[in-house]
């Protein structure tokens, strides 16, 4: 087992991005409902998301459909680009030259991942500027993990298995979302964050099965980010403000704690091959349920993080509006280059 796309059967999450995609591929040729008939306006859409059609750029749709994809896209886009930095933290320090190559590699899909969800949220009428502006300003969020410093190398091990092993969990059912464009990224975004969540779980296991010293640093940083990785689905059912008509809507498929139960299913037999312990004296298997009890994370730490109090919110933004500023001069010269060619 090295991960949670391990189930080699049709239960993996992979299988799961593969179903999806095949779905995605057959959905023109598949009745499309009585959309058919109702070629504009609402009607037209409500008939699409319940023919399970994919809603497209050109298609009519509410404006609060659509504020609510940008509001959401936007955010897994930031997250994506904050998300560099708590790994890329590590880059210059890796072990060997090999988990340096391949932290490379993680830290520049994440990179990759924001391109393709910026580019997906500009299908919606807005532009990729005022989204930044909204990140920097601090008008838009992105995920509150982010907020947390990475202290030793096994860091990077646990935020490969957990971190990237709850954005799979999340993000699996993206790729059905009804907005089209949204879910195609995530199909390819879901194939690389299961080789993010491999690489994680593999650094894991080796200093796991290292020495006394190296199994305690392996256990640290499961300590440390088993809380705040729960914490990455989001509030409680009860409490969760825009639940019920994304998933109206289609957009979301699973409640926020349907997700995190399912997370800590696929963690506990993850755990024990690790030779790792979660840090819950309360978490054990439920026969009666079928389903782990667990301990919920603390939703005020939560809140607080969310609001930017943090243990690094203000120094990712530091860093984020930095490395913008740092780069007017790259955007400077690419549109100055364009006009002259437009202008040939
Ligand atoms: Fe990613
Ligand atoms: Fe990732």
């Amino acid at each position: 087992m090295c991960g949670n796309d391990f189930a080699p059967d049709e239960t993996g999450l992979l299988a799961e991005v593969e179903r999806a995609e095949r779905a995605l591929l057959t959905a023109p040729e598949a009745p499309r409902g009585a959309a058919a008939e109702a070629p504009t306006g609402a009607l037209h859409f409500d008939e699409l998301i319940a023919a399970e059609q994919k809603i497209e750029p050109r298609d009519w749709m509410p404006d609060a459909y659509r504020k609510t994809l940008i509001r959401q896209i936007a955010q897994h886009a930031h997250s994506e680009i904050i998300g560099m930095q708590p790994e890329g933290n590590w880059i210059s320090r890796a072990p060997t030259l090999k988990r340096k190559a391949i932290l490379l590699a993680k830290v520049q899909d994440e990179a990759g991942h924001g391109l393709y969800l910026y580019a997906a949220a500009e299908t919606l009428g807005i532009n990729r500027d005022e989204l930044v502006e909204m990140l920097v300003s601090g008008r838009q969020k992105y995920s509150s993990i982010f907020n947390y410093p990475t202290l030793t190398w096994a860091d990077i091990g646990a935020i490969g298995w957990l971190v990237d092993g709850a954005a799979i969990v999340n993000q699996v059912p993206l790729c059905r979302c009804s907005y089209g464009p949204y879910a195609r990224a995530m199909i390819r975004i879901c194939k690389e964050e299961s080789f993010h969540q491999r690489q994680g779980y593999e650094i894991l296991y080796t200093l796991s099965h290292g020495t006394a010293g190296q199994k305690a640093m392996a256990q640290d940083a499961v300590d440390r980010w088993w809380y705040p990785s729960l914490a990455m689905f989001g509030p409680p059912d009860g409490d969760s403000t825009h639940s019920e008509q994304s998933m109206a809507w289609k957009i979301k498929r699973f409640s926020n704690d349907d997700l995190r139960q399912k997370f800590v299913d696929m963690c506990v037999p993850q755990a024990e091959i690790l030779d790792l312990k979660l840090p819950d004296p309360d978490l054990h298997w439920n026969a009666e349920e079928g389903r782990h009890h667990y301990t919920q994370p603390d939703y005020t730490e939560l809140m607080r993080v969310i609001k930017g109090d943090g243990p690094c919110n203000r120094q990712r933004m530091a860093h984020r509006r930095r490395a913008h500023d740092d780069g007017a001069w790259v955007r400077e010269a690419a549109a100055a280059y364009a006009k002259k060619k437009a202008a040939a």
